[in-house]
């Protein structure tokens, strides 16, 4: 049974030293087993464009997919703490749009709270939203929205520079109200830093084992892909060779006339 229920969970979870499990999810039977499983967060990530629509990048996905998904998720896991992610555009434009946005992804989903990514240029927002009692959890590092300005799925954090940006942005988020942080291919010594100079949790992908949380993409982790094999991905299984062997398995019945046998008919 997951442990976080609000958002305060997460800081209790921290303050404990009790990691916290996030994964994705897209769909309700997915749902519906982390809903049985002791995982703490569902995260309805953007990556949804990639992992379950074929897309490169996140870019293409909308508010309404958002929603679509989300809804669904709720579903099959009505206990389970949900995080929907803001999609590309859906809250860069204004204050007044991101909030109505948000909005409805609230009212319409029954999600617990959303996620953004960003650093200092988003804290305006991470504070609006707070203020209207939306929970916001940042997101920084590899932002995958902004992958035609990082010029790829790379590292971030390396450079001087950018790793000081990196922790001032983080106490920026939290400052600005943001209750969790993404970090997301950052080295690990850097996500370290960062987790402890904060006092909300810090949830890494490809950041190390010194943050306060994990999360990883289910289409991923579940090994749907044989092509996706980046570092700081562990298959917790290969259903890529168990969902390839059940349907050859079904045609070759079919094909020899041995499926539907007696006890798949009608009497
Ligand atoms: O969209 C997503 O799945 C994410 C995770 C990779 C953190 O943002």
């Amino acid at each position: 049974m997951a442990r976080i229920k609000t958002i305060n969970d997460f800081k209790k979870a921290r303050d404990e030293k009790n990691p916290i499990a996030m994964i994705t999810c897209y769909d309700f039977a997915c749902a519906r087993l982390i809903e049985e499983s002791d995982i703490d967060v569902i995260l309805v990530g953007d990556s949804v464009g990639m992992a379950f629509a074929g897309n490169s990048t996140t870019l293409p996905v909308t508010v309404e997919q958002m929603i679509y998904h989300a809804t669904i998720v709720r579903r099959g896991a009505p206990e389970t703490f949900i995080v929907v992610d803001l999609p590309f555009m859906s809250y860069h434009v204004s204050a007044e749009d991101t909030l109505r946005n948000c909005g409805r992804i609230m009212k319409e989903t029954g999600a617990n709270a959303v996620k953004l990514e960003g650093g200092r240029d988003f804290a305006h927002i991470v504070e609006v939203l707070t203020k209207a009692s939306i929970p916001v959890m940042g997101h920084l590092g590899l932002t995958p929205q902004s992958v035609h300005k990082l010029g790829g799925y790379t590292v971030q954090g390396r450079e001087e520079d950018k790793r000081r940006i990196m922790i001032e942005d983080a106490k920026i988020l939290e400052d600005n109200g943001a209750f969790s942080i993404v970090l997301e291919m950052v080295p690990a010594l850097l996500a370290g830093e960062i987790t402890k100079s904060l006092s909300i949790p810090t949830i890494g992908i490809g950041a190390g084992n010194l943050c306060d949380g994990q999360v990883l993409v289910i289409n991923d982790m579940l090994g749907f892909d044989e092509r996706f094999n980046p570092k700081f991905l562990k298959k917790y299984t290969n259903l890529a060779d168990t969902v390839r062997k059940a349907l050859s398995d079904y045609s070759r019945e079919v094909k020899a006339g041995t499926f539907p046998a007696a006890e798949h008919s009608f009497k």
